[in-house]
């Protein structure tokens, strides 16, 4: 593994880093008051090539692959998380269309998702009853004329109020558990795909997440994505790049949170001296950074392993595990050493901390990648 940048690689990271400073830094505090979804930043992204980094040149993505893609999903999140969700996500649907689509439905869709016509992807896989059981859902696909017909409620959708294609999974065996599942792709605006109640959210304000209500919704044959019951498999791997993508989103937010609170710690004088020359602080400031640097070496491990092509789902379960109760940690440090200040909207480490905490609950909960990392260790060993 090289730890330099490909001028690719750099170009991508700059080309976020200067989007998000100044777009999306001036804007973050306002959105996440309002909760005005992102949609010329979306636009904007697109144009720029950022919602299709890992995306294949003739589907209309940058080709830059995973390592870029974690540099500018960090770079994103730094300056607002809820934009950078909606990025991760789209950037999901569109890989895992990439890989399991044919030449039709990659044609058709993923030049859309990435390029603006569809503003934004949803994946729809957990439902109120089955979140982290995904298996279990209820959702049933039943056999029609030329297709399929759709019948379930779909919880949690990110991006739905607003996205243009959906990835909707749901039993076309009923009794085949994980293997009776499919997956298919609908357009917005199809009948029998309504959006249902939005959720007022702890955090991510600027990013929309719904519930789906699917009735007698008619998806024809040709968009089912893979074949009938490889649903959980195209499920399971595209997590396994999404969980990445989280990592790399907590990573935005925690050097958000460190460069915050280096400011802070640095201009706030009590007992007569700056805060930063307390060691009580700077021992805070210590502990940030370097959990920062541990999670930045798992996430780009992990980045490294999928651009090779190499087995990389331990890997990814390890990033967004420590990447995200690291970030939670790390803003909650950040609320500290601003004292009273940092509980208040003044500074902006309360909302740092309010768009980490989903992190660990979001694209598998914590306990969730610790099943997936324990079952691989048991299955292939400890050393990967
Ligand atoms: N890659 C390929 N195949 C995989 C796989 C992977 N990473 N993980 C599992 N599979 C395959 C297994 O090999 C197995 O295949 P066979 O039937 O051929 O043997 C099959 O899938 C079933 O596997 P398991 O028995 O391990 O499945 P399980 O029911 O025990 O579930 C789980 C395992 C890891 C807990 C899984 O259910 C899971 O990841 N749950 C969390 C779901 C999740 O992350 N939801 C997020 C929602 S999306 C979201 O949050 C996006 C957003 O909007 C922000």
């Amino acid at each position: 593994m090289n730890f330099d940048l490909t001028e690719e690689q750099a170009l991508i990271a700059k080309s976020a880093r200067d989007f998000a400073a100044r777009v999306l830094a001036p804007r973050a505090a306002d959105r996440d008051v309002t909760g005005r979804f992102p949609v010329e930043e979306l636009q904007e992204l697109a144009s720029l090539g950022l919602l299709g980094v890992t995306v294949p040149g003739a589907f209309g993505g940058s080709e830059a692959g995973t390592m870029a893609y974690s540099l500018a999903m960090t770079e994103i999140a730094r300056a607002d998380a809820s934009v950078s969700v909606a990025m991760a996500v789209t950037n999901m649907a569109a890989e895992l269309i990439c890989r399991w689509g044919t030449e039709t439905q990659k044609k058709a869709h993923v030049p859309k998702l990435v390029g603006g016509p569809y503003l934004c992807g949803a994946f729809a896989l957990s439902e109120p009853q089955s979140g982290s059981d995904a298996a279990a859902m209820k959702t049933t696909a039943t056999p029609a004329p030329g297709g399929y017909r759709i019948a379930g409620t779909k919880q949690w959708i990110t991006s739905g109020t607003h996205a243009g294609l959906f990835v909707i999974w749901a039993k076309t065996n009923p009794g085949a558990a994980s293997r009776g599942i499919s997956a298919f792709l609908v357009e917005k605006g199809t009948p029998g795909l309504t959006v249902g109640k939005a959720e007022e959210k702890m955090g991510l304000h600027g990013s929309s997440t719904v519930q789906l209500h699917l009735e007698d919704l008619f998806v024809p044959e040709d968009q089912r994505l893979g074949r009938e019951g490889d649903g959980f498999r195209i499920a399971m791997t595209a997590l396994d790049g999404g969980r990445i993508g989280i990592a790399s989103q907590a990573l935005g937010i925690a050097t958000a949170a460190l460069e915050q609170s280096a400011r802070y710690a640095s201009e706030r004088v009590q007992f007569g001296v700056p805060l930063a020359e307390h060691q009580a602080i700077r021992f805070m400031l210590a502990d940030m950074s370097t959990a920062l640097e541990a999670s930045r070496l798992l996430t780009w491990r992990a980045a490294f392993l999928k651009d090779q092509g190499l087995p990389f789902t331990r890997e990814a379960a390890m990033a967004k595990l420590y990447s995200t109760e690291a970030a939670t940690r790390a803003c909650d440090s950040a609320i500290q050493i601003h004292g009273g200040y940092g509980y208040t909207r003044e500074f902006p480490v309360e909302r740092y901390l309010r768009d980490a905490r989903v992190g660990r609950i979001y694209e598998g909960t914590s306990e969730v990648q610790r099943m997936v990392i324990a079952r691989e260790i048991l299955k292939s060993g400890v050393l990967s």
